[in-house]
């Protein structure tokens, strides 16, 4: 399936060793820097006339006017009547972002300050030893990611806990670690209605009830949301809580108050160097598409472009992403969410069928681990996987030898995914190469390379979507089986409840075997 915008698109046939040969200076040229990263696509297959065949696809498709509609703070996220504007959240507080008419500056600033004053209580109380963040999907994936990407940075008597799952073993492993008297928990929910984070939240609430008593609730909790009236209803006070608002998506909320975890660890200044790192990429796709019509050197629009070649050109319908940084080891859980959530739709924004192939699976571990699972079926398997690589040329570590051993370990999966090595007599052996890869390299990380990197691919993930014809800002496909598990649960608990609604036969055996054999 081809995107109509791609009709024109044509995949050269050649291999990525016989398009080296052809022009070897594609290794200067067709890399960039944007912000602190410096992005090579040399070894993906692209020519400079593929390249304007894409970018000419990008602009069919609208992309600068998308962009600038998302920059304006219009409704883009259509079917929820929402602006998307995660951008003013690491905004200077001097620039201005307008939702229905409004700048949003003030609030986003003054959020942050609350944050700020809050965090610095905090980090100077020595009583406080152990933050537990709960939340899920978004209200997790991002700040979790994040403190073990800066867990260098993290304040030392702190230790974070994030709590996600409704398998009760998660909170239940945290509070067997943890002290009633030296804990804080930060409760995250845009909505303040998901399952999971409720439970644990309410198990937690009960925990500390039952050593500290309830008056020690508001000592101990802390709560994010968009809906203050429900986090009331919970407990928490209004100036316990942090807000943020509608038009951030929980995969894009790190930025906002949903990053208040992060930032009680690692401190307000990392928090707006990671800020200021987004908006370092912010302003490159601004100054690209907004102040000048300068497509062709966006780098994320790049990357998004050679995704959808892959994606509906060449038929590939995943992505793995390998950082070779142990601090990142959770950037492809994040990614998934981020990616997934956003671009696995098949409705087009208008309500239609997609006429495409939309987002790839998007999965991976951290180098060099999954060199030692997977990376035989990368090298060798029936499919072409493209891979994004990601590597620093400091650690944050003194071991620079086995850095290097690390970094050489990242550029020879890239060589020998793209040139291979061929075997004439014994075929097992043989390497076929022309297998795609990008590097996406840093100095070092720190938060403010952690917020370019974040960014890039929020800003791929949007270009993508475009491309696509879909509403990237929605989530509706996690809807029905949240609908389904809440009837399911009261089959479960309570015996009384009749079957008769359960519905399918497969899920009425399965209810009945769960029935004969669980825990009464
Ligand atoms: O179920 C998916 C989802 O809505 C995500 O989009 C979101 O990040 C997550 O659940 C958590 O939602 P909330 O922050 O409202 O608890």
């Amino acid at each position: 399936m081809t995107v109509k915008y791609l009709t024109d698109v044509h995949a050269d046939g050649r291999t990525l060793q016989e398009l080296f040969d052809a022009d070897p200076t594609r290794a200067d040229r067709f890399v960039a820097s944007v912000a602190g990263l410096r992005v090579d696509w040399s070894r993906q297959p692209v020519t400079d006339d593929v390249l304007r065949e894409l970018r000419a696809a990008a602009r069919l498709a609208g992309v600068p006017e998308h962009f600038r509609s998302l920059f304006a703070g219009e409704h883009i996220n259509s079917t929820e009547d929402r602006a998307v504007l995660h951008m003013a959240l690491r905004a200077h507080p001097s620039d201005s972002y307008e939702v229905d008419g409004h700048n949003v500056m003030m609030n986003v600033r003054h959020e942050l300050d609350r944050m700020t004053a809050f965090s610095e209580v905090v980090r100077a109380d020595s009583r406080i030893t152990d933050i537990v963040n709960i939340g899920i999907g978004g209200s997790d994936l991002g700040p979790a990611m994040a403190a073990q990407a800066l867990a260098g940075d993290v304040h030392p008597r702190l230790t974070a806990h994030f709590v996600s799952n409704i398998d009760g073993a998660d909170i239940d492993s945290v509070l067997q670690t943890v002290q009633p008297e030296s804990t804080l928990f930060v409760i995250v929910s845009k909505t303040f209605t998901t399952l999971e984070t409720l439970a644990n939240a309410m198990a937690a609430r009960q925990w500390i009830v039952e050593s500290l008593g309830e008056a020690a609730v508001r000592e101990h909790f802390v709560a994010v949301s968009t809906a203050p009236d429900k986090v009331e209803e919970f407990g928490i006070s209004a100036d316990m809580t942090f807000g943020f608002w509608d038009w951030v998506g929980g995969r894009y909320s790190l930025w906002s108050a949903v990053g208040l975890s992060l930032m009680l660890l690692v401190g307000a200044k990392r928090f707006e160097e990671l800020l200021l790192g987004a908006r370092e990429v912010d302003a490159h796709m601004i100054e690209t598409l907004v102040s000048d019509d300068r497509l062709d050197e966006n780098v994320p629009v790049t990357l998004a472009l050679i995704g959808v070649l892959h994606r509906n050109v060449l038929d590939r319908p995943t992505k793995a992403v390998i950082p070779y940084v142990h601090e990142l080891r959770r950037f492809p859980a994040f990614l998934q969410q981020l990616d997934m959530e956003s671009n696995g739709k098949s409705v087009t924004i208008d309500g239609e069928a997609v006429e495409s192939a939309t987002g790839p699976v998007i999965w991976g571990e951290p180098g060099t681990n999954g060199q030692h699972a997977f990376f035989q079926l990368l090298h060798q398997g029936t499919d072409i996987v493209p891979v994004d690589f990601i590597g620093v040329a400091r650690p944050r570590h003194p071991r620079v030898d086995q850095h290097d051993l690390l970094f050489a370990n990242l550029l020879a999966q890239a060589q020998a995914l793209a040139f291979g090595r061929p075997s004439a007599h014994e075929p097992h052996r043989g390497f076929e190469g022309n297998r795609p890869s990008t590097l996406i390299l840093a100095e070092q990380l720190d938060a403010r390379t952690l917020g370019q990197l974040i960014a890039l691919y929020e800003h791929i993930v949007f270009v993508q979507g475009v491309m696509w014809g879909i509403n990237s800002f929605d989530q509706w496909g996690v809807e029905l089986g949240k609908e389904l598990a809440s009837a399911l649960a009261l089959v479960l608990s309570d015996e009384s409840v009749s079957l008769d609604d359960v519905g399918d036969p497969a899920t009425l055996a399965a209810v009945q075997w769960y029935r004969a054999h669980k825990l009464h």
